[in-house]
């Protein structure tokens, strides 16, 4: 049973990204947040229809940043003894799978933008969302697969247990499902709630999915802790049977020492939002007071959920700066905050910026190095409220 712990308030599609007149017709939802104590799941106590975020008009392009870029890179080297026959699910923009053969990997991609990119590429590509309907329709045309990989997705989709039976249905016997997505022990120790937003409905922990996996015929066989979007699992599963690594229990008992089996470290997590939520205003209006320019850098999903429920809008954030040409020249979702591309905005008029690409630090630290030297500063929300 789903049992509610946090409410983030209306909220728009987080990567809704718009133009003027299309804000008469934004579409909102209450975003509230449970834990289900049969499987131990954090989950939205309602979902979002799936194509009203994924659509032909989806702005979220994975190869945006260099870290991602080298990520994907990396891992396909470190996955080539695991076989060549390759299925992703949810493969965007094709960071990923453009290093696959492409006579032997097969994108799933329900965005028409981003499906009719790989397709070009010389991919062969369902544009459709994961199901076992698909599965079984990929079974007939292509069978079964060596890897079924998926990055940044899986905690996408509504309805886990169809999801991975369609896995199941695909996977050759030996064969290996590697996903990834953002790790609810992160969310907590860096009490980064943005993480949460409609695209997604679910943050997984490990016991929480091997729960799930397990009553889908699938199990958790390795664990490997990432640092990318603020801290992330890249969880491998085989058939149930198979050899489990050391990780796997590792990753579970600290999980249960954090607590993540417990209804009450959610209720405590939801007064640390709050707290986290007031700090930010406050110093936002402050540096108002103080006539200081602040900008946000970087139009992600997570400052979607950060501004509409802390409620900030253009009066304390001048305009966003994101690379990304499908956000440039629209208006942040909700707030209506500008978007412009760097090359406009970020400059030395700019007193702080505040980083909605919090997990991007590193990589945009060395890249503003001359603005932070003149006096520049970053403001983050992560682990808590404070300059960088
Ligand atoms: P990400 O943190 O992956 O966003 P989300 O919360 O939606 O998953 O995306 C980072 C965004 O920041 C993306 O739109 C590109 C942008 N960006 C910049 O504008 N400049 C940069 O230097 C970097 C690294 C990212």
């Amino acid at each position: 049973m789903k049992k509610e712990f946090l409410n983030l308030g209306k909220q728009p599609i987080a990567n809704g990204f718009l133009f003027k007149d299309q804000i008469k017709e934004e579409y909102f939802y209450n975003l509230k947040v449970a834990f289900d104590n049969e499987t131990k799941l954090v989950t939205q106590t309602e979902y979002v229809d799936p194509p009203l975020m994924f659509n032909d008009e989806y702005a979220y392009r994975g190869s945006m940043s260099k870290t991602m870029r080298d990520h994907f890179q990396n891992l396909h080297s470190s996955l080539i003894d695991y076989g060549k026959e390759i299925l992703e699910i949810g493969s965007n923009d094709g960071v990923f799978i453009k290093h696959w053969d492409k006579e032997k990997a097969i994108a799933v991609e329900p965005c028409g933008n981003f499906a009719k990119e790989t397709l070009k590429m010389g991919y062969t590509t369902y544009c459709e969302f994961w199901s076992t309907k698909l599965a079984e329709q990929i079974l007939v045309f292509d069978g079964k697969r060596d890897i079924i990989f998926s990055a940044n997705c899986i905690c996408h989709i509504p309805d886990l247990d169809d999801a991975f039976k369609a896995v199941e249905l695909l996977l050759k016997d030996d064969g290996v499902f590697i996903f990834e997505d953002p790790s609810l022990a992160e969310m907590i120790n860096n009490n980064s709630y943005d993480q949460i937003y409609d695209e997604h409905p679910h943050i997984f922990s490990v016991i929480a999915l091997d729960n799930l996996l397990q009553r889908n015929g699938l199990q958790i066989v390795k664990v490997e802790n990432l640092s990318v979007h603020g801290g992330s699992n890249r969880i491998y599963a085989k058939k149930i049977g198979a050899k489990v690594d050391k990780s796997v229990e590792d990753n579970k008992s600290y999980e249960r020492i954090l607590g993540l089996d417990d209804f009450y470290t959610f209720k405590r997590f939801a007064v640390r939002v709050q707290q986290s939520k007031d700090s930010l205003i406050r110093l936002l209006t402050n540096c108002k007071k103080e006539g200081k320019k602040v900008i946000s850098y970087g139009a992600t999903s997570k400052s979607t959920t950060i501004f509409n429920y802390c409620n900030i809008g253009p009066d304390l954030i001048s305009y966003i700066t994101d690379t990304t040409p499908e956000k440039q020249g629209k208006l942040s979702p909700g707030m209506h905050i500008p978007i412009l591309p760097p090359e406009q905005g970020f400059n030395e008029t700019v007193n702080f910026a505040y980083l909605g690409a919090w997990n991007f630090l590193d990589e945009i630290k060395e890249k503003e190095i001359l603005w932070v030297l003149n006096g520049g500063k970053f403001i983050t929300h992560v682990p808590s409220v404070k300059f960088v």
